[in-house]
């Protein structure tokens, strides 16, 4: 996968964003929103429900207009150049959008031909698209019976066919199921293979961790914290410690050892009975060297020291001070479903 590290300094930036703003009514669902996309990466915005995401990317993708704040992708403005900008963009919201009466094959043919693509070139670009997200099969059957990732599949087949510079994808893989999930960041992962820039929203850490170079983390209509998810999680800060005695009945007498060592700031141990391994938070070089030194005044023998980064999830929890699945507010009912998670 393309990797922001693979890139020049000098990588333009195919979405860019300043000061944005959004009300509905008295909620502000952008409040002074910043961030830059550089060209052939994935951005992932992570956030809980109502932090923002949709509101943004519809913004992104000229559905609503700012109040205020500046918007470019691909070098057109969102507001000055709306129908310049949507040539060159994809888009798959949150909610499929498909048209389940007719089938798959006529669904990306009737995209193609208001794309302006003459009809052999809308045939073949949906004859094209079907095959590459392996929906050639149920090419003829109406989208409504297909399964929800053949759906999801096609929902980016159609934002596909217009071979977008710059792809937005909005929670695309919220309410499927794990096996489903992996193909679908399989075929975003073929997109950026392609070069295409994506924008996506998740909910998710791992799809995060999965598919984006970067990270913007938004809560509540402002961007909380932001860049390379490696950097994200150091500046959270803390490692943590798993050690694994070889005989696993040392497991306790090392997590009472280690609660009693007194190293400043140490914080609890926990005992993952399961893997076998006790679980230290270190936050300075020092203490590290401190457990492994009490560890081995012991004379336990140990099968396996390891150091982990924070996942995604504690970095949000660190962030913000509340899980990313905690909804923070009421929605309006005629604008929200409900997802099952
Ligand atoms: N059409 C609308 N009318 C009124 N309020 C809205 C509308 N759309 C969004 N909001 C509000 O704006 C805020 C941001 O909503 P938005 O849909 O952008 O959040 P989100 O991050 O996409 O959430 P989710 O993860 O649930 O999709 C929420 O408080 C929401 O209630
Ligand atoms: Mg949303």
């Amino acid at each position: 996968m393309t990797r922001i590290d693979d890139y020049p300094e000098a990588a333009k930036s195919a979405v860019t964003v300043r000061g944005l703003v959004k009300h509905y009514g008295r909620t502000k669902a952008l409040d002074g929103v910043d961030l830059d996309v550089r060209e052939g990466t994935v951005m992932g915005v992570l956030g809980p429900n109502g932090a923002g995401k949709t509101t943004l990317v519809r913004i992104l993708s000229t559905l609503i207009t700012p109040d205020a704040g500046q918007a470019v992708v691909a070098g057109h403005d969102v507001v000055r150049q709306p129908r310049q900008l949507r040539r060159v963009i994809g888009l798959t919201g949150q909610y499929a959008s498909v048209d389940e009466k007719l089938p798959g094959w006529e669904n990306l043919y009737m995209i193609g031909r208001l794309l302006d693509l003459p009809r052999k070139a809308a045939r073949a670009r949906a004859d094209e698209m079907l095959e590459r997200f392996s929906l050639t099969e149920a090419a003829r059957r109406p989208a409504g019976t297909y399964s929800g990732g053949m759906r999801r599949r096609l929902d980016l087949a159609a934002s596909m066919v217009g071979r977008p510079a710059v792809l937005f994808l909005d929670e695309p893989t919220t309410g499927l199921d794990p096996r489903t999930r992996n193909e679908v960041w399989d075929e975003v992962a073929r997109m950026v293979g392609d070069g295409v820039t994506v924008l996506l929203t998740t909910q998710y850490m791992e799809e995060a961790e999965q598919l984006a170079s970067e990270l913007t983390v938004v809560d509540r209509g402002k961007v909380i914290a932001g860049g390379r998810i490696e950097d994200l999680k150091a500046t959270v800060g803390g490692r943590t410690l798993r050690i694994r005695p070889a005989d696993p009945l040392h497991l306790r007498p090392l997590a009472a050892a280690l609660d009693e060592l007194g190293v400043t700031g140490l914080a609890t141990t926990t005992v993952d009975a399961e893997s076998g391994s006790v679980l230290v938070p270190v936050l300075s070089d020092e203490q590290l060297t401190a457990v492994i030194g009490a560890v081995t005044a012991r004379g336990i023998t140990l099968a396996a020291v390891t150091t982990e980064l924070p996942s995604l999830d504690e970095v949000f929890l660190s962030l913000t001070g509340h899980r990313a699945s905690a909804p923070q507010d009421a929605v309006p009912a005629d604008t929200r479903e409900e997802v099952a998670v």
